[in-house]
């Protein structure tokens, strides 16, 4: 695992941004694995920057994101899916019907999950895959003693996860408590993988998933055993790590 260490947020996001920039560059239609929450958002506003300079442009690029809510539609802006258009594919030259989300509103929750695995198979896979580590170890909404060998899937969210969500809702009863999420396996997929991580509050889950033993009780762990994991972190997530 190549471990960066950033001086803070921003630099983290700087250099996160670099490395699918140089992606994105290197293979203009690649399809990148996008993640939702606090993380990514300084990456985004980064590669939006870059498109507005004219040094990316997303016109071949796809993408596929790792999660969504059930039970929201796509105008409720608690969606994953109206994050992302926020945040950055209105922002940037990606073609909307290049980009992926799992539905979170289809009567078939479970089938919607299968055609998503299978679509993110159509697509030849997933190049890079952002990720960010939730408190309790999760990646995308894989949460502790998830199988590792699980591909897109419904999930019951944890009550930590709930918890953790609540400060983008107005109320802790409107979180929903269910997602669609890809699954470990979906994610251990990924040609190449970018953990992006900052603040005091994840240094110890920092250390367990990277220092401490592989296991389902933290599932970000997994990444250990995969070929080619970036870890971008802040000095304050890195802080108990031997490094
Ligand atoms: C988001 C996702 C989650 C988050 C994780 C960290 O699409 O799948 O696993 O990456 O919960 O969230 P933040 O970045 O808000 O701390």
């Amino acid at each position: 695992m190549n471990i960066i260490k950033a001086n803070n947020y921003d630099d983290m996001s700087r250099k996160a941004a670099n490395i699918i920039s140089a992606q994105v560059i290197l293979k203009p239609d690649c399809v990148l694995g996008l993640a939702t929450g606090s993380s990514p958002l300084g990456l985004y506003s980064h590669l939006v920057e870059r498109y507005q300079q004219g040094d990316l442009d997303f016109s071949h690029t796809k993408s596929v994101n790792l999660d969504e809510y059930l039970g929201l539609t796509h105008d409720n802006p608690q969606s994953y899916y109206y994050f992302m258009n926020e945040n950055l594919f209105r922002k940037i030259n990606i073609v909307p019907e290049n980009t992926h989300i799992p539905d979170g509103t289809a009567a078939d929750a479970d089938k919607a999950c299968a055609d998503y695995e299978k679509t993110i198979q159509s697509l030849g896979g997933v190049d890079l895959q952002l990720l960010g580590l939730g408190n309790n170890g999760h990646i995308g909404f894989n949460e502790p003693e998830t199988p590792f060998e699980q591909t897109t899937h419904c999930v019951d969210l944890t009550e930590s996860t709930i918890q953790a969500n609540s400060r983008f809702f107005d109320k802790l009863e409107d979180v929903p408590t269910q997602a669609c999420t890809m699954g470990i396996k979906s994610i251990m997929m990924a040609r190449k993988i970018l953990i992006i991580v900052s603040g005091k509050g994840k240094a110890d889950i920092v250390h367990k998933a990277f220092f401490g033993p592989v296991t389902t009780s933290v599932p970000a762990s997994v990444l250990q055993l995969h070929p080619d994991v970036t870890l971008v972190a802040d000095a304050e997530a890195l802080s108990l790590c031997p490094l």
